[in-house]
């Protein structure tokens, strides 16, 4: 089955030990599958990948809205691809904020300040890992915004299915674990600064 935005599959190569199984995000989706850009550098073109999944909860923006906000932290701006695609599919306006310098679709307006970007959102979708997380947290804690914000946390995700604990993420409730209650979280959920 293919992942959907926010979601991952665990994949190896055919042959390789089960314990070498990574976490692997669609940058891509098509109605045949999916592709990705989070390749280990020895996979080629034609390798036989056994794949497990999609695990996890992935992005659900609200069905109204109409302008989302895409942001991340991070260099290439992976696992936010599909959900820019399916807001481009849908005609909806579409702004992108974030750390990198990724090539996207000209459609998509990029903007400079984290906060003018979220206060014309009604929708903020996040791809950060946890060091970034508090600085995020006091920009939109500190703005008039209506957004809905989700946070796609990146974290260990060593098993994939809630067994090895490593994926245990701070949050309001207790610890919650990225792979069965994430990766993608709802902003209020996640523990400030931890
Ligand atoms: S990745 Fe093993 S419990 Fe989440």
């Amino acid at each position: 089955m293919t992942p959907a935005p926010g979601q991952f599959v665990m994949a190896i190569m055919q042959g390789e030990p089960a314990a070498h199984r990574i976490p692997l995000f669609p940058s891509s989706i098509h109605a045949d599958g999916f592709s990705s850009t989070m390749l280990p550098e020895h996979w080629r073109p034609g390798d036989k990948l056994d794949l497990l999944g999609p695990f996890g909860r992935g992005f659900s923006p609200p069905g109204s809205a109409k302008r989302w906000l895409v942001a991340s932290t991070l260099e290439r701006c992976h696992t936010l691809r599909p959900l820019i695609e399916a807001g481009l599919e849908r005609d909806l306006e579409l702004s992108y904020w974030g750390q990198g310098s990724p090539a996207l679709d000209p459609a998509v307006e990029v903007v400079v300040e984290l906060g003018e970007g979220l206060e014309w959102a009604d929708y903020a979708a996040f791809e950060t890992g946890r060091g970034a997380l508090a600085a995020l947290q006091e920009t939109w804690s500190g703005i008039e915004h209506r957004a809905e914000i989700q946070v796609l946390l990146i974290s260990d995700l060593v098993c994939g299915f809630g067994a090895c604990q490593a994926c245990a993420t701070p949050h309001s409730r207790g610890h919650k674990l990225a792979c069965l209650d994430g990766p993608v979280f709802e902003a209020h959920e996640l523990s400030p600064g931890r």
